[in-house]
């Protein structure tokens, strides 16, 4: 490519001839945030997938969340930057080995996160997000015996908030499980002033210190709704930028990790997304993900309910 080549003008070109519709998640790159039609938390980026009217969904985020495009408008061409922007949580529950985990339990209905492979969907009742998991689970009468999968820290958050005693798949985000109790309390006591606010994809020890435990979006409307003007952030760090353009007067520092080396709250396949993937993938129209009809015809259905519920 060009180094010169105006990518942003270039791909708002190419959105434009191919009657395409960008759709971005919170934890990417702001400038691939701001070249968006659409940027938002998982369930609010399927919701706009399943109203879009363009003919072409570029979605730049992660594989599950094309996927669960893709399984919503069969029709649609779906593409994304790089094939291989996976997740931890999807790769934790191999359908196999879940299928397996599920036969011991015969009597249990399956809630699965939407973080999850399209085959876990295809075993799923319905799916959630972190936005309404408490409300797909309560959805469920009291007594019904439910499994949750994949996400065992989001599975105990919704236990503890629900009163239910769901299974639980042994997965996590391997993001969220990096945060360090011992550095964040240092850094709380460090600013007092600070309101500590997490994503309950983050371990129990680390959520028990949290002022606001939510979804992205949960956050982002925390930190403007809070007369609070400084914030410790436990997610992926993608959604600072969000916070700063809406917050410009207020701070914002990510919570500090166990490893001090790496950049741990950065989620690795989402930061796999950037400009230049985006230009060549919208110019040559991949990659595109492309699932068998049967997966299709049975991951669709736990999502439409899930898509039902939310209204
Ligand atoms: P939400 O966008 O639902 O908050 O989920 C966060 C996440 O981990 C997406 O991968
Ligand atoms: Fe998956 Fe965690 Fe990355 Fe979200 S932040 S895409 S859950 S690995």
């Amino acid at each position: 490519i060009d180094p010169t080549l105006k990518l942003v003008d270039e791909i708002n070109r190419l959105k434009k001839e191919k009657n395409a519709v960008i759709l971005s998640h919170y934890y990417v790159e702001g400038e691939l945030q701001d070249i968006a039609d659409f940027v938002g938390d998982s369930l609010q980026l399927a919701q706009a997938a399943a109203t879009t009217e363009a003919e072409m969904i570029v979605f730049v985020g992660v594989h599950f969340m094309a996927e669960t495009a893709k399984i919503i408008n069969p029709s649609k061409k779906v593409i994304l930057p790089d094939l291989k922007a996976g997740c931890s949580l999807a790769e934790s529950a191999p359908a196999e080995k879940f299928a397996a985990f599920k036969q011991k339990y015969p009597d249990h209905q399956v809630i699965s996160y939407i973080n999850c492979t399209a085959d876990l969907k295809t075993m799923t009742d319905v799916v959630c997000t972190s936005s309404n998991a408490v409300k797909i689970v309560e959805s469920f009468p009291k007594d019904a015996k439910l499994i949750f999968a994949p996400d065992k820290n989001l599975g105990n958050y919704i236990n503890s908030q629900t009163g239910r005693e769901m299974v639980l798949w042994d997965g996590a985000c391997m993001v969220h499980e990096q945060y360090s109790v011992e550095k964040i309390i240092e850094l709380m006591d460090a600013h007092p002033d600070a309101e500590f606010i997490a994503h309950p994809e983050c371990e129990k020890p680390v959520l028990l210190l949290a002022k606001h435990i939510g979804s992205t979006s949960s956050l982002l409307n925390y930190v403007q709704q809070s007369p609070a003007t400084k914030f410790i952030v436990a997610t992926e760090s993608g959604i600072l930028h969000q916070m700063k353009k809406a917050c410009p007067d207020k701070i914002f520092i990510p919570a500090p990790s166990n490893d001090s080396t790496c950049a741990c709250n950065d989620c690795s396949y989402m930061k796999l997304n950037s400009l230049q993937k985006l230009y060549i993938c919208m110019k040559h129209e991949l990659p595109e993900v492309s699932l068998p009809k049967d997966v299709i015809d049975k991951a669709r259905v736990p999502i439409e309910r899930m898509l039902e519920i939310s209204k």
